[in-house]
């Protein structure tokens, strides 16, 4: 295990069900001390009272003043954060010839804007320690376009680009960062699909493969294997040939 930076204390944001909920428990499990953040105050206090090393921050990712303040608070109660897994995030299908704007307004505002309101206080605070990880939970929906997921996959991508643009820029200052690219995990999130999910997987087994990824101090954190590497070798189609294939297989029009 790699291990400083990931002996004590871990914020996890979206905390409060689905991926993150699973992760805060898995590492809660294996000794860590979690900070769990969400708006749901009371999910958040059911998992803390249910699992001793769980500790409930509520808090919303879009609030900028608020994820300020929130890690101070964390951080004085906790210790220093060494480990941030920003999970937080909401998926809003689209769906055409209407053109909803708010659907893009409102992903864009969790998934990224609550991506970077959270690095805002992270950075400095870590920078400063010269130590500490920071793991950003995009999608195997970020590597191209997909049907359903303008809006979506495109703050998933946005993701990648900013944390790896980030990773090379913070690692002067001692801060290391992983990006995390799941495919279809069960969770209330994906229950609302209504087409098929390939290789779909429970929560608690990608709370394993992620603490085990973060464990060995990986820098990208893709699961299940085999999809998210069929995704990539689609996307080093030519552009059309990529849109033609996804297109055809997944019978959109
Ligand atoms: N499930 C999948 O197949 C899948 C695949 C790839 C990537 N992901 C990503 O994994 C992450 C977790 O998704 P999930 O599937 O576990 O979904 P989920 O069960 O719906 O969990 C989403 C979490 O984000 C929190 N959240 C949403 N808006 C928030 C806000 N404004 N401030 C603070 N917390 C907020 C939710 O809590 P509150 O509502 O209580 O705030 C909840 O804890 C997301 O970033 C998602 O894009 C999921």
């Amino acid at each position: 295990m790699e291990t400083n930076e990931m002996s004590s204390c871990v914020w996890i944001t979206g905390a409060s069900s689905g991926i993150g909920a699973a992760l805060a428990v898995e590492m809660a499990a294996r000794g860590y001390i979690i900070a769990a953040t969400a708006r749901s105050a009371d999910a958040l206090a059911d998992l803390a009272a249910d699992v001793p090393n769980i500790h409930a921050f509520p808090g919303d990712v879009t609030d900028r003043a608020g994820m300020v303040a929130l890690v101070g608070e964390i951080e004085r109660d906790l210790g220093p954060i060494n480990l941030a897994v920003l999970n937080a995030g909401i998926y809003l299908p689209t769906s055409f010839p209407a053109f909803d704007a708010s659907i893009f307004d409102r992903s864009f505002e969790v998934n990224i804007g609550g991506t970077v309101n959270c690095l805002a206080p992270l950075v400095p605070a870590m920078s400063a320690r010269r130590a500490g990880r920071i793991a950003i939970v995009s999608s195997v929906a970020g590597y191209g376009g997909l049907p359903t997921s303008a809006a979506y996959g495109a703050t998933k991508a946005a993701l990648f680009n900013l944390g790896e643009s980030l990773a090379m820029d913070v690692a002067a200052y001692g801060i290391k960062v992983s990006m995390i690219a799941p495919g279809f995990v069960k969770t209330p999130a994906t229950d609302v699909n209504e087409f098929p999910m390939p290789f779909i997987i429970e929560a608690d087994d990608a709370a394993r493969r992620i603490a085990n990824g973060l464990e060995k101090g990986k820098a990208h954190i893709a699961f299940p294997k085999r999809f998210s590497f069929l995704l990539r070798l689609i996307n080093l189609l030519p552009r059309g040939s990529y849109t033609r294939l996804v297109g055809m297989t997944t019978k959109s029009k």
